[in-house]
């Protein structure tokens, strides 16, 4: 602090929902800057599990601000939905702020992910359904709707008869149809300008102004730096861009405004869709990550391909996020295995690697070359706030020996260690 990004460093699903709320016990105000409701963030405190897709992380802490901004692509039901939730478990949602720049997902970026995905045939790229692809390409295209246009009925009504029957003649062709008339969709958009209204303004002020003032910032990523849409596993991506960059258009502040960057880390990997995974398991390990580590997706529920650490993927993120520090998450996974492997190149058509490739298809025919270290034994459950209480010094020999190997590799420092899904189950270093 006082400001601090919150990044995922693999394939999304690294823990950063839990993160930042840990981290946000310090912060005055938490910042979602990209992504949608494809994301699902997931805080456990005491016997309460959130999960959350477009509300920033610090909404389960009192008195911190939640910025939604201009560089996130607001799902309103979600939206609504997620509101509900969290006000029926005792949270406030007053300190909500939206940016006026923000662009909406229609109806429209709904049905069109989903046509689009049944023309890729065979080659889906696995999306979650929420019509993120689709949106962000309206925005670029300059055919987005955005939050500050539902606060006026003029521009609304000038924007929606723009947009509209392009739409309408792209969805024809799609074969989809839209069950909402313009006058349906007008009126809804305006009851949502008057109930979000209040929340509605220029949230890179609101940021900068807090930066100004010494608060602390943090800006919680969505998805991973290996779904980011230009350094990720293209086209298996999603479409926004991921990494630490996307801060700066994405919450509206200049490049000098961030501190620390934390690549959020999972001790092994997963990736949910389709597309290149270099280390994937298809063993008994696979299953047993899986398994142990409950690798469900939070926002579409389909189990997630499992694998071992990948350092290629480890010094992508690393460079690309100019990670200050890592907060390696879901070690307590691991406890128990014998031996751990770590992927430190691939072998594609005989030559060695060492740098993450951008072809698809060389990524399909990589072999890992791996280096092995020994496994830990665990501790039962019961015994985890003791370790805890002991700092990271009281961790197992073999996990911090895996740790420091993980910094020697990416000369990046490890800082938070993270043994167990719940808040307090998390070893500051
Ligand atoms: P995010 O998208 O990066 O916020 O991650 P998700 O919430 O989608 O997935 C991470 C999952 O791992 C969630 O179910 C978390 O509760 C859980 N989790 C996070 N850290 C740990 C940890 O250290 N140990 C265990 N066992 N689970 C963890
Ligand atoms: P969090 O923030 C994991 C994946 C989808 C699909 C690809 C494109 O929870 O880490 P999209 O709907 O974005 O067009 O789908 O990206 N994906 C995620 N995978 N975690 C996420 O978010 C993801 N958001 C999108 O599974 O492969
Ligand atoms: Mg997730």
């Amino acid at each position: 602090m006082p400001s601090i990004a919150v990044i995922g460093a693999q394939w999304g699903d690294e823990g950063k929902g839990k993160i930042t709320d840990y981290e946000a016990e310090r912060a005055d105000m938490v910042v979602r800057y990209q992504g949608g409701s494809n994301a699902g963030h997931t805080i456990k405190v005491g016997d309460e599990v959130f999960a959350l897709h477009i509300l920033p992380s610090g909404i389960v802490r009192k008195g911190v601000v939640n910025v939604i901004g201009n560089g996130v692509i607001v799902d309103l039901i979600s939206l609504d939905r997620e509101i509900a939730e969290v006000e029926a478990r005792g949270r406030s949602v007053e300190g909500l702020r939206i940016s006026d720049r923000a662009n909406i997902i229609l109806n429209w970026h709904r049905l069109l992910d989903g046509a689009e995905e049944r023309f890729r045939g065979g080659r889906t790229v696995g999306t979650t359904g929420k019509g993120i692809g689709p949106c962000y390409s309206d925005k670029i295209a300059r055919s987005g709707i955005r939050m500050g246009d539902l606060l006026d009925p003029a521009l609304l009504a000038e924007r929606l008869d723009t947009v509209m029957p392009m739409k309408l003649k792209v969805m024809e062709v799609l074969n989809v149809r839209l069950a909402q008339t313009r006058d349906e969709l007008y009126s809804e958009l305006l009851a949502y300008g008057k109930r979000y209204g209040r929340y509605i303004t220029d949230t890179s002020v609101l940021v900068n102004e807090a930066l100004d003032e010494g608060k602390n910032v943090l800006f919680e990523g969505a998805q991973g730096t290996m779904l980011d849409i230009d350094h990720g596993t293209y086209p298996y991506v999603t479409s926004s861009n991921c990494i630490a960059g996307a801060i700066c258009t994405g919450a509206g502040v200049g490049p000098k405004r961030l501190d620390e960057i934390m690549g959020v880390l999972k001790a092994y990997t997963t990736r949910v869709g389709a597309g290149p995974f270099p280390t994937e398991l298809r063993d008994e390990v696979g299953e047993r990550f899986l398994n142990v580590g409950g690798e469900f997706g939070t926002t579409t529920g389909r189990p997630r391909r499992c694998g071992w650490l990948d350092l290629l993927v480890v010094e992508h993120a690393a460079r690309l996020n100019g990670l200050t520090q890592f907060a390696v998450t879901k070690l307590d996974v691991m406890n128990d295995l014998r031996r751990i492997k770590v992927a430190v190149a691939y072998e594609i058509d005989g030559r060695t690697v060492k740098r993450f490739p951008a072809n698809p298809k060389m990524l399909e025919r990589a072999v890992p070359v791996y280096e092995e270290l020994d496994g830990w034994a665990g501790w039962r459950p019961e015994e985890t706030m003791e370790i805890v209480r002991g700092g990271y010094d009281a961790l197992p020999r073999e996990m911090r020996a895996y740790l420091e190997y993980i910094e020697r590799c990416s000369k990046v420092p490890v800082r938070i260690v993270s043994i167990g899904k719940g808040r307090e189950e998390t070893v500051r270093r």
